[in-house]
């Protein structure tokens, strides 16, 4: 995916600084300072870190226990647990969710602008951990923005009351540091359980729906999922709301993803609901045709100083993050007119690998609007490919195994 520079240099001190006092202000850092001190990382945050990261990459037929007792807690001391996950992957979380951002912004999504004289922006995020996706929304919107209004509120609902608690102190000095001084926060401490819904019915109406890394703790099977989720979205998101679902890049999960996207199109989300990322349409996913397959998306950024530290400790690499989305607009708008950065296009594809050099070509798959996933090559002098990129109306030769884009509009 393509992220500006600023965003993806926007976490180096300053935001290690915000980090560390809100996690000395809520007791797990024994000071600040401590988020680089060797010895308290190795000993209190990398073991945990360790664990976790076995955990998240379990497949889930080995998830013994669920809900709570999957993470929080487990162990002696969940407020190291607690604190392995605020700063080792949190961050990573919230900078993917800011990508998306970006990339709505890179296609030319703006915010609708309201009839209202000073609107209030409202979003809830389900299983919000340490408030991770509605941070990231800001950070976005402070690099890439979409025109939020100025005053808005973030509704978080998570069963861990101590994560929630993090959560709420974060938003509230993260949204300060980049300057959303008019926006607040609303803690839910709640176990959600499909059977009664996403939201209870008294919930009001939202404009942004959040859920990163969430969807794929609920066992339920896609088409039950989607019923869930279309029948919330129906009554508690605005006309012109927006959902963002950010999921792991891991295949089961992914595919997960891809299985809830087919479903909700059965249910006839087309009709009121429009898909835009990665997708940038209602074509069959080519990945899910085939059984061994997946979709995901990979971001670069220049990582928080600590975290650089955490991750030589622990052997990860977080210097790219790989993960799957979905970002659905509830609009009956045409998508020229929700990404008029595709205006006069009619077909598009996009790139969902990355691009190889083979001699004098490019080399990659892509997604097309009009002819699901192909593997296909281009003379490299023409453009500069990477995964995510767009290329609107390719002149195509060949077949869905071996094809040639002789001719293009544009790359995007
Ligand atoms: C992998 S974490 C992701 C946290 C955060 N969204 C992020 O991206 O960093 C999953 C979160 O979902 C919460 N969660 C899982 N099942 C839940 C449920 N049934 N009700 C409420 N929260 C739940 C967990 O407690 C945990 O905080």
């Amino acid at each position: 995916m393509k992220v500006p520079n600023s965003l993806s240099l926007a976490f180096g001190e300053d935001f290690e600084r915000a980090l560390a006092e809100t996690a000395h202000q809520e007791g797990l850092l024994p000071a600040p300072e401590e988020i680089r001190a060797k010895r308290f990382l190795a000993r209190s945050v990398a073991p945990h870190v360790e664990r976790l990261t076995e955990l998240f990459n379990r497949v889930e037929s080995e998830r013994a226990d669920s809900g709570l007792e999957r993470y929080w807690k487990k162990g002696s001391n969940p407020e190291n647990l607690r604190l392995a996950y605020f700063l080792s992957f949190m961050p990573g979380n919230l900078y993917r969710v800011a990508s998306v951002w970006s990339e709505l912004h890179r296609l030319g999504y703006r915010w609708p602008q309201s009839a209202e004289a000073a609107p209030t922006f409202r979003a809830v995020e389900f299983g919000a951990g340490p408030a991770t996706a509605s941070c990231g929304v800001l950070a976005g919107e402070k690099q890439s923005p979409l025109g939020l209004p100025t005053v808005g509120n973030f509704a978080l609902i998570e069963q861990d009351r101590g994560t929630l608690k993090l959560g709420e102190k974060w938003l509230e000095t993260y949204s300060r540091q980049l300057g959303f001084s008019n926006y607040s926060t609303r803690p839910f401490h709640r176990k959600l359980d499909l059977k009664q819904g996403w939201l209870p019915s008294s919930a009001p109406r939202f404009h942004l729906w959040l859920m990163s890394f969430v969807l794929n703790e609920f066992d339920d099977s896609s088409p039950d999922l989607a019923k869930t989720l279309l029948h919330a979205w129906d009554r508690h998101l605005e006309e012109e709301g927006l959902i963002i679902l950010v999921e792991p890049a891991l295949k089961l999960q992914s595919r997960r993803l891809l299985a809830l996207r087919k479903s909700l199109l059965e249910l006839d989300l087309a009709q009121n609901y429009q898909i835009l990322l990665p997708c940038l349409g209602h074509q069959a996913c080519g990945a899910l045709a085939e059984e061994e397959d997946w979709c995901h998306e990979e971001v670069a950024w220049w990582r928080p100083p600590y975290l650089k530290l955490l991750d030589e400790m622990t052997g990860l690499d977080r210097k790219t993050l790989p993960f799957s989305y979905l970002v659905i607009a509830k609009s009956r708008r045409s998508r020229e007119e929700l990404l008029p950065a595709l205006r006069g296009a009619s077909h598009t594809h996009r790139l969902v690998s990355p691009a190889f050099k083979v001699g004098n070509d490019w080399e990659f798959y892509a997604c097309g609007t009009a002819d699901g996933k192909r593997r296909a090559r281009m003379r490299q002098d023409h453009a500069e490919l990477v995964r995510g990129s767009i290329i609107i109306d390719a002149g195509l030769r060949g077949d869905s195994h071996a094809s040639r884009v002789d001719k293009f509009k544009s790359v995007l």
